[in-house]
């Protein structure tokens, strides 16, 4: 069940079936026999037979299309077994790049094109540079059928990611370059288990927002982190600071029978990436110069390529490498120990620095203090124009009006209708927060978007979200959110099926 088989309602297109494999964490043994835990790795190929019409694509180095529909796959450098993945749709594909192409949907394939034509190959260049050589040749992208669960999946030479990323502005692409900076962090060093996470996408949330700084500059991508930073304030004033899933390394009880054990996929939040991003950034702050901690980056990928590792593996290398910062006992600084970092939970004991993206911030905090006034101030209000505003701004401006909350009655409803460019989005990030405001603020007149938008598409991190809210909410509230559960539950990934199943008091279908 854990391959996902789609009827042709379920795709973009709408004429032919399609189905996808999801290894990440520990789905693709019920795809094919094997070793699921990210300390092995292992080389594969495989040969797939798919009917006259259809195109398999995998996460492989090289493939070849022979006779009889046959695709021959091979993947020359050793993986763990969760970044082996499998597609087969009516799918196409279109070059953006010297390495790269797009994969989708023939009716997506002119707007993939458009999105990332190229500018990947500036992100693959500048992430050579700073973290060495790129070894898996291709990068292609493959655009999912809207219930694919994530935002980007990193399978390496081909990453999968959400429809939505299809903003028509590139404004999405961080995710892009998020999935290119796994390239180095997680599958060319990799987390040895589950619970250290962290290691994968602390390291990676540090990769792209590097990678995003040499592009993009400082100010855009400190604006970005902020967002980051506010998804792991929801995350865990929603848990409480002192759950044990937030801490960086994570106790996951094995199981020995089908009674026993913890399933990873459902440790996963926002620790391991917003708080393992604040981790690796102590770490730079500790080196101080940020020459030097990129040369430790790629000393690092270098010494441990190909492995699985421990954090252990990781910060005794960081005091090798750094001998008088060892010298130093940098390691257990009161309060900022490696031990506390690892195994204590709780808010980041160190924040880097935002405040070069303070010009881009402050006019979105502005405004959202002027809208969640008892009494609008509506002449200062009209002064402030947001037409040329970033979507990252839009999103930390959105962020701070839902922290307010419900605003002072009748505020959102003009709100909405000052800005149709917000309350009518169709960038999934702004409507992802636009339904978390509406739902906030009990503003029913826009329920019908909350249900269209869970409608258009499966993302776990769009899907539980709104359902909490949904939850936590008015009785019609609580109304809505079973009626679009009936609704769209066949369309959701098995997964997040049950999630929401747990979030509404649904028995979980085993
Ligand atoms: N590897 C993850 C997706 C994942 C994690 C799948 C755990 C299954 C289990 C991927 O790299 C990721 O983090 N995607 C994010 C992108 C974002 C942080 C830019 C996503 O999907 O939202
Ligand atoms: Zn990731």
């Amino acid at each position: 069940p854990q391959v996902c088989w789609l009827a042709p309602e379920q795709t973009a297109g709408k004429q032919k079936p399609y189905m996808y494999t999801q290894g990440q964490a520990v789905l693709n043994r019920s795809f094919f026999p094997c070793f699921d835990t990210p300390s092995v790795k292992c080389t594969y190929s495989a040969t797939v037979q798919v009917p006259e019409g259809f195109t398999a694509v995998m996460s492989a180095t090289s493939w070849e299309k022979q006779k009889d529909n046959t695709f021959v796959f091979k993947m020359s450098q050793p993986i763990p077994s969760y970044l082996i993945a499998l597609a087969v749709g009516d799918i196409v594909s279109a070059d953006v790049g010297p390495r790269s192409r797009v994969w989708a949907e023939p009716c997506l394939i002119e707007a993939a094109k458009k999105e990332y034509d190229g500018v990947i190959e500036e992100f693959l260049a500048v992430g050579e540079k700073l973290f060495g050589p790129y070894v898996w040749g291709r990068y292609d992208i493959l655009f999912m059928p809207p219930s694919f669960p994530f935002g980007g999946m990193e399978n390496p030479c081909l990453t999968f990611v959400t429809p939505c990323l299809l903003a028509g502005d590139r404004s999405l692409v961080d995710v892009i370059i998020h999935e290119i900076s796994h390239s180095w962090f997680g599958n060319l060093v990799t987390n040895a288990t589950w619970g250290e996470f962290w290691l994968n996408e602390g390291f990676t949330m540090y990769a792209q927002r590097r990678i995003s700084t040499e592009v993009y500059g400082l100010a855009y991508t400190c604006l970005e982190a902020a967002t980051g930073r506010a998804l792991l304030r929801q995350h865990m004033d929603n848990t409480g600071e002192d759950h044990p899933l937030n801490k960086l390394r994570v106790v996951i009880e094995p199981g020995f029978s089908f009674l026993l054990g913890v399933n990873p996929d459902d440790t996963y939040n926002e620790t391991p990436y917003e708080k393992g991003y604040c981790f690796v950034s102590y770490l730079a702050h500790l080196v101080g110069d940020q020459n030097k901690f990129d040369a430790f980056l790629q000393a690092y990928v270098n010494q441990f390529k190909f492995q699985s590792i421990t954090a252990d593996d990781t910060l005794g290398f960081f005091l090798e490498y750094f001998p008088e910062l060892k010298e130093k006992g940098v390691d257990s600084i009161p309060g900022f120990e490696f031990d506390r970092w690892l195994n204590t939970p709780g808010w980041p004991p160190y924040l880097p620095d935002l405040s070069p993206g303070e010009q881009l911030m402050r006019p979105a905090d502005e405004l959202a203090e002027l809208w969640a006034a008892d009494s609008l101030n509506m002449e200062a209000i009209e002064a402030m124009d947001i037409t040329a505003w970033r979507t990252y701004q839009l999103v930390y401006f959105l962020d701070k009006v839902l922290e307010k909350s419900p605003l002072p009655e009748g505020n959102v409803e003009r709100l909405s209708k000052m800005y149709p460019k917000i309350s009518k989005a169709q960038n999934a990030e702004l409507r992802l927060r636009w339904c978390q405001i509406v739902l906030k603020n009990n503003l029913e007149a826009e329920y019908s978007k909350v249900k269209d938008f869970l409608q258009s598409q499966g993302k776990q991190k769009y899907t539980l979200p709104i359902y909490r809210a949904m939850w936590g909410g008015s009785e019609v509230a609580r109304a809505l959110a079973m009626e679009t559960f009936s609704a769209t539950a066949p369309q959701l990934h098995v997964n997040v099926q049950n999630y929401v199943k747990k979030i509404l008091g649904l028995e979980e279908a085993k």
